[in-house]
C-alpha cells in the first residue's frame, strides 16, 4: 500500500518534471536569462550601443529597425544579421534593405561577449538588447527584455519581401499585416511610433510628392508646406537622399512622430494612414500628448515582438560570428 503510494507520487513527480522540461524548451524566454551564465551580457551590449550612439546618434534607429526586420521575417532568430553567400541572397540584401544599419555594433558586442563568455550569448538576444538600449539612449524608456533566444541558420531575401509591409500601405492593409503576425491594431500603432527616430530614403515616399494620382499630383493627405519642403530635399528621380522621419527631433525617442501625424506631416502613407481610422486616430491623439502611455505601450509591444517565432532549448545554435552560421 505504502509502496504503491510512493510509486504513484514518483510517477506524478516524473510527469511534472517532464512537463516542466517541455515547458522550458517551449519558447520560454526569461528576463535575466544570462544572470549566471554570462552576468555581464546585458551591460556589455549596453556599453557598445552607448559608444556607437554617442559617435552617431542615428545608430539607435538602425538597431531598432534591425530588431523589427529580424522578428517579422522568420522570427527573432538573427536571420537579418546573416550575410549573403555565393549560394544564397540573405534577408539583408532584399530590396527593402535600402538602409539597414548598425550591424557593426552587433559585431563589436558579439566579439566582446565571445571573449567574456564563449559561445553563450545568442546574436538574436544581442539584437533584442541593443534595440532596447538604442531606444533608451535616444531618450525613450528602457524595459526588461526576456532572453534565451537561439540563432537560426536560414536567411533568404524572398522572405523579407512578403513579411514586411510597404510604406505605401493604408490602414486596413497595415492592420491586416500586423494581425497576420498576431498583433492588434493598437499594438501596430504603438510600434509605428518607432518612426519618431531615424531616416528614410526619398524613394520610400516620393510617390506622395510627384504624379500622385489622376486628380492631384501630390498626396492631399500631406501638409502642402511639408510637400514643398520634401520636394526641395528630394528632386524628382533622386532616390539616394535621406531625410529624417520626425524632422523636429530626428534622434530623440519622443512623441514627435504622433504630433507630426496630427499636423499631416507623416512621412509615409503607412504613417499618415494611422489618423484615418477612428480608433487608431484616437490613439495617435492620446500618444501625442502623453509620453508615459506611449512609452508603456511601446515597451509592451516590443517585448511581444521579441517573442515572435523564437528558437529556444535545443533549436538553432549560438552563432560565434553573427554574420555567418557556425560551420
Ligand atoms: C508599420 C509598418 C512599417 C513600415 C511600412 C515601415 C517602413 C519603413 C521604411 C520604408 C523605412 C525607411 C527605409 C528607407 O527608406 O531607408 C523605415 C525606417 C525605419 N523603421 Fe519602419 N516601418 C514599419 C514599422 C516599423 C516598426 C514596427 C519599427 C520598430 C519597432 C520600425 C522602425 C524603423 C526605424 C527605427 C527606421 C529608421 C531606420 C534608420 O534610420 O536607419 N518600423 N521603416
Ligand atoms: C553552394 O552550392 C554548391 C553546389 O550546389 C555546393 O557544392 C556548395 O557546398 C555550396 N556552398 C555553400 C556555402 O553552401
Ligand atoms: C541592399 O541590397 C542590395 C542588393 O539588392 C545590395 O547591393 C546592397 O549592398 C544592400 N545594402 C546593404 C546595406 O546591405
Ligand atoms: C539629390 O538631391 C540632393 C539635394 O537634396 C543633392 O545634393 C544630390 O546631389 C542629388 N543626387 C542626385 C544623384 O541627383
Ligand atoms: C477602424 O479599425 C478597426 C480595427 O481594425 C475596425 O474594426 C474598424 O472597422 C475601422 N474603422 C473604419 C471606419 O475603417
Ligand atoms: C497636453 O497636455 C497638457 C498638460 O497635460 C495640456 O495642458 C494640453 O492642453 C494638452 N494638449 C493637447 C493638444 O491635448
Amino acid at each position: 500500500m505504502a509502496i504503491e503510494k510512493r510509486g504513484k507520487a514518483t510517477l506524478l513527480l516524473l510527469v511534472c518534471a517532464f512537463w516542466m522540461g517541455l515547458w522550458r524548451s517551449n519558447a520560454q524566454l526569461q528576463v535575466g536569462y544570462y544572470d549566471t551564465s554570462c552576468p555581464a551580457a546585458e551591460i556589455i551590449v549596453q556599453q557598445e550601443v552607448s559608444k556607437a550612439v554617442n559617435a552617431n546618434p542615428g545608430i539607435a534607429a538602425g538597431l531598432l529597425r534591425l530588431h523589427f526586420h529580424d522578428c517579422f521575417v522568420r522570427g527573432c532568430d538573427a536571420s537579418v544579421l546573416l550575410d549573403s553567400t555565393t549560394n544564397n541572397t540573405a534577408e539583408k540584401d532584399a530590396p527593402p534593405n535600402t538602409s539597414l544599419r548598425g550591424f557593426e555594433v552587433i559585431d563589436n558586442a558579439k566579439a566582446r561577449l565571445e571573449e567574456a563568455c564563449f559561445g553563450v550569448v545568442s546574436c538574436a538576444d544581442i539584437l533584442a538588447f541593443a534595440a532596447r538600449d538604442g531606444v533608451a539612449q535616444a531618450g525613450g524608456q528602457s524595459y526588461p527584455v526576456p532572453s534565451g533566444r537561439r540563432d537560426g541558420i536560414v536567411s533568404t531575401s524572398q522572405e523579407a519581401l512578403g513579411n514586411l509591409p510597404p510604406p505605401s500601405a493604408e490602414i486596413n492593409q497595415m492592420t491586416q499585416a500586423f494581425a497576420n503576425k498576431g498583433f492588434t491594431q493598437s499594438e501596430m500603432v504603438a510600434l509605428s511610433g518607432a518612426h519618431t527616430i531615424g531616416l528614410a530614403h526619398c524613394s520610400s515616399f516620393s510617390n506622395r510628392l510627384y504624379n500622385y494620382g489622376p486628380t492631384a499630383s501630390q498626396d492631399p493627405n500631406m501638409d502642402p508646406g511639408y510637400v514643398s519642403q520634401l520636394q526641395q530635399q528630394c528632386p524628382q528621380g533622386n532616390t539616394s537622399t535621406v531625410v529624417p522621419m520626425d524632422p523636429s527631433s530626428p534622434n530623440s525617442f519622443d512623441t514627435g512622430y504622433f504630433n507630426d501625424l496630427l499636423n499631416n506631416r507623416g512621412l509615409f502613407t503607412s504613417d499618415q494612414t494611422l489618423t484615418s481610422n477612428q480608433s487608431s486616430a484616437g490613439q495617435v491623439i492620446l500618444y501625442a500628448n502623453n509620453s508615459d502611455v506611449f512609452f508603456s505601450d511601446f515597451s509592451k509591444a516590443m517585448v511581444k515582438m521579441g517573442y515572435m517565432e523564437v528558437l529556444t532549448g535545443s533549436l538553432g545554435e549560438i552563432r560565434s560570428n553573427c554574420r555567418v552560421i557556425n560551420g
